[in-house]
């Protein structure tokens, strides 16, 4: 069973927590902007001419960080050259960055991975974050012992939904992507993994409806514990 990382196992309500108290009024249209514009800069380098232009999660969400304080937070914009910006909200960023770094593991999601691990079914990590910040994100919320993979797109250099990303999930297991519950609380990253061949449950904790593209995931869960309803009668299957 592969998880998605970012909001599916660790929980970003903490930068946004931050976010309001360094901007406050602005700290939800902050981080919500900043995490679309993260995501679309993955797009953005994955499918421009032929990805010569990839750079690493970390510095995306860097660069999705200064624009969304740039659009979002008044007087930003009008502070022009860059060492200027620099200067007034360096410290900002870096402290929205450390957050970043350290994210907390949903409270779930101990419970829910042991209970995989007794049940005998292997799990791990299928994430757009480079292998430094998995790492990190992985030890601060506790959770290394009960992955058995950790999977960055980072030495493909294409962010999901590239076939060959969804494909890295097959290439670790040794499985067929039809035999592998793919688990993500990003409903496009839910679709994406569908579209690919993966069985998919949807981890929906904001009640937002699901992308209206036709395809459905195998199933939609309000949290993390719903993985464990594909397995009632406890037998283990990956
Ligand atoms: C990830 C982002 C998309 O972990 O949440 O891949």
């Amino acid at each position: 069973m592969l998880f998605d990382a970012y909001g599916t196992l660790f929980d970003v309500y903490s930068v946004a927590l931050l976010a309001e108290q360094l901007f406050p009024g602005h700290g939800q249209a902050l981080s919500l902007l900043w995490r679309d514009k993260q995501i679309e800069y993955t797009r953005l380098v994955t499918t421009s001419n032929h990805g010569e232009h990839y750079r690493p999660f970390w510095e995306l969400t860097r660069a999705a960080l200064v624009y969304a304080i740039k659009k979002i937070v008044p007087g930003a914009l009008s502070t022009g050259v860059a060492t200027e910006f620099d200067n007034k909200y360096g410290a900002t960023v870096e402290r929205l960055m450390s957050q970043y770094r350290h994210l907390s593991a949903f409270p779930e999601d101990r419970q829910v991975l042991a209970s995989l691990r007794q049940l005998g079914i292997p799990t791990g990590i299928l994430s757009n974050g480079d292998a430094a910040m998995l790492k990190l994100a992985v030890k601060s919320a506790g959770i290394g012992d009960l992955l058995t993979h950790v999977i960055s797109v980072d030495p493909i250099r294409k962010y999901k939904t590239h076939p060959e990303a969804y494909a890295l999930g097959e290439q670790a297991t040794g499985l067929k992507a039809a035999q592998i519950l793919f688990v993500s609380s990003n409903a496009w990253d839910a679709l994406a993994a569908t579209w690919y061949g993966y069985q998919t449950l949807w981890v929906n904790r904001q009640q937002l409806p699901f992308e209206e593209l036709g395809t459905q995931p195998t199933r939609t869960g309000s949290a993390l514990g719903a993985v464990l309803d594909f397995f009632p009668t406890g037998e283990a299957t990956p």
